[in-house]
């Protein structure tokens, strides 16, 4: 019997459980995933003794991303650039660490919009937190030229910013409506969805054929989408990032690369 994980504090919100619990039944696999909190007194120790525990792997929620991605023995893709981790498992009896995050990211919309990424020479990233990262270090793996950068607070946007070499051109909220009518995929990686908060997005002025974007799936359908949306621009909901960051680990954990479906969806929007 095979063990996974979700770990972080609090981490009962988790939908992981859902996400892997439907295909370790999918696939008929003799496996457990549950879910683990972990104080912020406890982590440094969870994380470092994680290889000798029963579990062949975990998800990592905040606050504990940093502190898990330090733990490992080895760190890939992401996590090795960003210094994040969300993803553990073991090889050889030690621990190794992945972001997954930016990668379940690009195949959302690679599934949604099939061919977006030939056409997006400009992305506007709105917000400048740890999930803009990550998206702008997808972006920047998947070859786009121009990455425009705008956040409430322009200094958080310079600080992105200078992670990323001269990939990034960050502002102020003040350069929205000129940053947006040259970009061809707008994400929104602001978390003022979470306090019901709304942005002011001046969607006349997008492009007709940009993608829009966002990174919050509660609700589905946030304000900044049924924005883009009444005013004809095609839009990506946030869901599909979820289930897809969630492949790799269970693939990893459970020696089945599993399929993000219709089906699935729907089991987890029935619980949003
Ligand atoms: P996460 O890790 O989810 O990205 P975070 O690091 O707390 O979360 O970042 C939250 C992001 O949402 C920031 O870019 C924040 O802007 P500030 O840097 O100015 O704080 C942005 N944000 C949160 N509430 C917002 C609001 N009401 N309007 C605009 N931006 C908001």
């Amino acid at each position: 019997m095979l063990h996974a994980c979700v770990t972080g504090w609090p981490v009962s919100h988790s939908r992981s459980p859902l996400i892997h619990g439907f295909w370790l039944r999918r696939y008929k696999i003799e496996g457990d995933y549950s879910v683990r909190p972990v104080s912020p007194q406890e982590a440094v120790s969870f994380y470092a003794s994680f290889a000798s525990s029963s579990y062949a792997g975990a998800n990592v929620t905040v606050p504990h991303k940093e502190v898990a991605c330090a733990a490992a023995f080895k760190r890939c893709g992401a996590a090795e650039r960003l210094d994040v981790a969300n993803t553990l498992w073991l090889e050889d009896g030690r621990l190794v660490a992945d972001n997954t995050d930016g990668t379940g990211f690009l195949a959302s919309l690679d599934q949604a919009v099939p061919g977006w990424s030939e056409k997006t020479g400009c992305a506007l990233i709105v917000g400048a937190g740890g999930a803009s990262r990550a998206v702008i270090d997808a972006l920047v793996q998947r070859g786009v030229e121009r990455i425009e950068l705008v956040n409430r607070t322009e200094r958080r946007a310079h600080d992105v910013a200078v992670r990323f070499a001269d990939k990034v051109r960050p502002a102020g909220f003040d350069a929205l409506a000129e940053r947006l009518s040259s970009a061809d995929l707008v994400i929104n990686a602001t978390s003022a969805g979470l306090s019901g908060a709304e942005l002011t997005v001046p969607w006349d002025r997008a492009k007709d054929s940009a993608i829009v974007t966002d990174l919050t799936y509660v609700p589905l359908q946030t304000p900044f989408l049924r924005g883009a949306a009444s005013a004809g621009l095609t839009t990506v909901d946030g869901l599909g990032m979820l289930l897809h960051q969630a492949v790799p680990g269970f693939e990893r954990w459970f020696g089945v690369r599993p399929e993000v479906d219709a089906e699935l969806r729907a089991a987890v929007v029935a619980d949003l």
